[in-house]
């Protein structure tokens, strides 16, 4: 994985932004990209950012609807992803529209589509939709899907095809590699400013229906040695380097070589594109149910679920981030699913997931686990219920929209310390894992009863209440019908913190040395990040700090400094 390591940029930060400065000046004036202007992924004790332009950067995303790259569409696009107040929009490239002939390629709407996100001041994430979209060869050109013994689909274990391509044949990743190969190289030249972030290598591969090819080539395969990458990734001895897949695996042998032929296939498409042009490269998974797995093949196999990380991160060296596609409702399996996909060796990275309602609290749920960034799926005005009107209720903005508003000017800032791991979060719903921290903390002034969550700082601990609360009132007046409240907090010094979120109410109070001292703010100011520095609207006292900091339903920044005496 092409992940660099973070050391000690904070006490360089001056110089470091100079080089950075000078590197994209000059790079720029040479018509080049020098390496580090690139984006990259950068890697901090475990904790990850994405970097562009030289600095962290949190991908504030809205993934478009499957058909919506098109010059017709995108004035429905652009809009809706304004309203919703992305930086980043993941967006489709089709195979069939870029190679309509052998060897052909047009790339002019992808150039269409790198000028309208420029003239936007929004960033890219293209989607690669090739061999794989959801399991299935539907973006192949035409002159592929003619030619289907050519290119043909897995075969079922009842000797019937089914609607999957299969990752053992050998022509079908040629004319793949050849094709992103292409993209890469015209995006190289063609996207100078690097308004293209990542790109995502093929879409939810796998096959539905069936746990694998059973086709000549793969029943061939499947009967010879495993390869010794497989057995080294899976912690098995590599002395077994002539038994079959079902002599080491055993009942997951049918699962885990369907994997293995998928990984490594997209694993080479991957490595060739990035061969010419080192994007930060993903696949994302057509996630199984991350806390009760049905058995195979009652979900896509071969794709990057938890059970099979280890063979992906083998098969696929050249994929730097194995993400989640969480459509998962229940509180419990969303958060599984992000606490999955966190992972010393693995960025966390939500490309596609729900986006409106109280759903959309896990977001901060994400990025309390160090998202590099979050993406809502189908966020354009294409359909008939356009994001844009679902971002605005009478009371207030919701959903991704809110959660975008507050973040989006301090999105650098919140990547910076995430990186740096000063960042928590809380959201309605998630049990405390300390449960006796709950007891233990003090009971904020008016409350009628514990917090529902402790966050730890250094010095400082935070109570967390959820609900819809009246400013110079104790109780939580109403709740919503759903859960939906959430809280980030982080620290910026000893005795300061940045804290926003949605129906909730926030306390602190000293621990360590401090801890039962007296304490109180020294200021509470509401306003928000302008160029990396914090710009205070106003400072909040009296009614509107007397009884917590209240968050209600449209979205407010506060900076927080406190003192004990
Ligand atoms: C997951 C796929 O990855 C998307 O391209 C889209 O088809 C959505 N499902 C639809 O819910």
């Amino acid at each position: 994985m092409s992940v660099r390591r973070f050391r000690g940029l904070d006490r360089h930060w001056p110089a470091f932004w100079t080089c950075i400065l000078a590197a994209i000046v000059c790079g720029a004036a040479r018509g080049e990209t020098s390496d580090s202007s690139l984006p990259h992924i950068v890697q901090k004790e475990g904790r990850y950012a994405l970097f562009v332009d030289g600095a962290p950067y949190l991908m504030l995303g809205a993934q478009v609807n499957s058909s919506s790259a098109w010059p017709a569409m995108l004035p429905r696009v652009w809009p809706a992803m304004e309203a919703l107040h992305v930086n980043t929009v993941e967006i489709p490239v089709y195979w069939e529209q870029i190679e309509p002939q052998q060897g052909q390629f047009d790339f002019t709407l992808v150039d269409t589509l790198l000028a309208e996100a420029r003239e936007h001041r929004l960033r890219l994430v293209l989607l690669w939709f090739a061999t794989w979209k959801n399991g299935s060869n539907h973006y192949m050109p035409p002159w592929m899907k003619l030619e289907h013994e050519r290119y043909p689909n897995v075969i079922g274990r009842d000797g019937k095809e089914v609607d999957s391509p299969s990752p053992l044949a050998g022509a079908t990743l040629q004319a793949d590699i050849a094709a992103f190969r292409a993209l890469m190289t015209h995006l190289k030249s063609a996207d100078l400013h690097h308004t293209v972030l990542m790109v995502q290598v093929e879409n939810e591969p796998g096959a539905w229906g069936s746990v694998r090819d059973y086709s000549p080539a793969a029943e061939k395969a499947f009967a010879g040695p495993v390869p010794t990458e497989a057995l080294a990734a899976m912690a098995k001895p590599t002395d077994q380097a002539a038994a079959s897949w079902q002599e080491v695996f055993g009942d997951d042998a049918d699962e885990f070589f369907q994997v293995w032929c998928v990984a490594s296939y997209v694993g080479k498409v991957a490595a060739a594109g990035k061969e010419v042009y080192p994007l930060p490269l993903y696949v994302n998974a057509a996630l199984r149910d991350p806390v009760a797995p049905r058995h195979p093949p009652k979900y896509e196999v071969g794709g990057p679920n938890d059970n099979v990380f280890l063979l992906w991160k083998a098969a696929a060296p050249a994929v730097d981030v194995l993400a989640p596609d969480i459509y998962q409702r229940e509180t419990a399996k969303y958060l599984k699913a992000l606490d999955l996909y966190q992972r010393p060796d693995n960025p966390l990275f939500i490309p596609e997931t729900m986006g409106q309602g109280p759903i959309t609290r896990f977001f901060y749920a994400a990025l309390g686990r160090g998202a590099i960034g979050y993406a809502p799926f189908g966020m354009d005005n294409t359909r008939s219920s356009p994001a844009s009107v679902a971002a605005t209720t009478e009371d207030g903005i919701t959903g991704t929209a809110a959660n975008y508003q507050a973040v989006a000017p301090m999105s650098r800032e919140i990547a910076r310390l995430n990186l740096e791991g000063k960042l928590q979060t809380a959201v309605e719903g998630e049990p405390e894992p300390n449960a006796a921290q709950l007891s233990a903390a003090p009971v904020s002034q008016g409350a009628s009863g514990p917090p529902a969550r402790v966050l730890n700082f250094d010095g400082w601990g935070a109570t967390i209440a959820f609900g819809t609360f009246a400013r110079g009132g104790p109780r939580p007046q109403t709740q919503p019908a759903e859960p939906d409240g959430r809280v980030l907090i982080a620290q910026l010094g000893p005795n300061q913190f940045l804290v926003t979120g949605l129906h909730a109410r926030v306390t602190f109070f000293p621990t360590g040395n401090a801890d039962g001292k007296t304490s109180q703010y020294l200021s509470v100011e509401e306003g928000q990040y302008e160029n990396g520095v914090f710009q205070a609207a106003r400072i909040l006292n009296g009614d509107q700090t007397d009884w917590g900091l209240i968050f209600a339903s449209t979205p407010s920044v506060l900076r927080v400094s406190l003192y004990t005496r």
